[in-house]
């Protein structure tokens, strides 16, 4: 099987890339990735024993040319991780969103279309269902109301993706996602922010009321339900994906700061994040009734590893959290 990742070198794709090269001695991957702020070929420092079998490219895939030379290879199926993927920076400036999100999904989807691609899998979140009150999950028939310009960008993409199912009768699966957590990830997100600022006894930043919810799911289980998907999901299916694990954000810091043996004063409620969602809950049932997927990592496991990752990888975010970090963060947090 050859398969086409897009933003492999990504936190999730780089995840995804590792659990395809160990789990099949017969899939190869071609690698399409930018290399934004947010890639890293460090990522993919274990990918060396797999050979040939991952071939990295770097490109964009708003990029027709390229996409559709790669494409013309003979692909069995494109997992599209690639993405501007941070709400905070789609507050600051959200062309990059729309170039890469809308644009790029496009471009690939035409490709695939010309190509007679397999499959193409969507690596979208649950973001694009807006918000929720108190109660209840969200279900993969809730209607749209992305609240950032990051989730706006992403359900725009589904439903780009989803009209080359319904127009062109092109084979695609629709993934989405709740908030990720693990090694590798990028130190603008809350998990890994907190831990490296932490570790660096700075003030961990905390918006508004710090009483937001999120649904944690470690990677290695998100990559695991990506692979079901791409080998059973039915075509023009929507699927979330989702562990149960509902924390509010000040209980991951607490977890945080206790775990690393720092004091409750490195905390710092902010000015809250514009269009804060308040809370995210995945019903995750379609997945697990119909294609026997459940996760594997518990919240407290999955937030050891975490952590102790990035205790033992502190060369890794050190060598991100300068230049162009320092500038993202000052002009971020500076103001807040
Ligand atoms: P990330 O920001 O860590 O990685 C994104 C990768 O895409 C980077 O390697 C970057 O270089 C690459 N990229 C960006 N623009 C590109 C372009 N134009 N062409 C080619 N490559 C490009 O993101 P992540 O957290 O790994 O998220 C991966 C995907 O999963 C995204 O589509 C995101 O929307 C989705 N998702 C993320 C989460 C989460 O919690 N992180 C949850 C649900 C869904
Ligand atoms: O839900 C899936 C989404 O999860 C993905 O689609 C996105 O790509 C990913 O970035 C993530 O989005 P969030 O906005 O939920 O994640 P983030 O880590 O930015 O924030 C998580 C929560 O923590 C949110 O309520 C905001 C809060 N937060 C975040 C940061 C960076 C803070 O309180 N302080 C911070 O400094």
């Amino acid at each position: 099987m050859k398969l086409l990742v897009t933003g492999g070198c990504g936190f999730i794709g780089s995840n995804f890339i590792m659990h395809m090269l160990e789990s099949y001695p017969d899939v190869d991957i071609i690698n399409l990735d930018l290399l934004t702020y947010a890639g890293n070929l460090e990522n993919l420092q274990d990918v060396a024993p797999y050979g040939d079998r991952h071939r990295f490219v770097r490109g964009d895939i708003a990029d027709r040319e390229l996409v559709r030379s790669l494409t013309s290879l003979g692909i069995d199926a494109v997992i599209n991780f690639a993405a501007e993927s941070h709400v905070d920076r789609s507050i600051i400036d959200s062309s990059a969103f729309v170039k890469t999100n809308v644009l790029g999904t496009q471009v690939l989807l035409d490709a695939c279309r010309e190509f007679k691609t397999g499959r193409f899998v969507q690596i979208s979140t649950d973001e694009v269902y807006g918000t929720l009150g108190p109660d209840g999950a969200f279900t993969e028939d809730h209607y749209l109301a992305p609240n950032s310009p990051y989730a706006a960008s992403k359900a725009a993409a589904d439903l780009l993706v989803r009209s080359f199912h319904k127009t062109f009768g092109m084979d695609v699966v629709i993934t989405r996602c709740s908030n990720n957590y693990g090694p590798y990830q990028f130190p603008e997100k809350l998990i890994p922010l907190m831990i490296s600022n932490a570790l660096a006894d700075m003030e961990l930043p905390v918006y508004g009321d710090g009483m937001n919810v999120r649904d944690w799911i470690y990677v290695t289980d998100h990559c695991r339900a990506v692979d079901t998907l791409l080998r059973k999901g039915l075509p023009g299916e929507i699927y979330n994906i989702g562990a149960n694990c509902e924390c509010q954000n000040i209980e991951i810091v607490s977890y945080i700061l206790s775990r690393l043996d720092k004091p409750a004063s490195l905390v710092r409620f902010v000015e809250d994040r514009p269009g804060h969602d308040r809370r995210y809950a995945m019903d995750s049932s379609k997945l697990r009734k119909e294609l026997g997927w459940s996760p594997s990592v518990s919240f407290e496991d999955g937030m050891n590893q975490t952590i102790s990752w990035y205790i033992e990888h502190e060369a890794w975010w050190k060598r991100i959290r300068s230049g162009e970090y320092i500038t993202y963060y000052e002009k971020w947090y500076g103001r807040r």
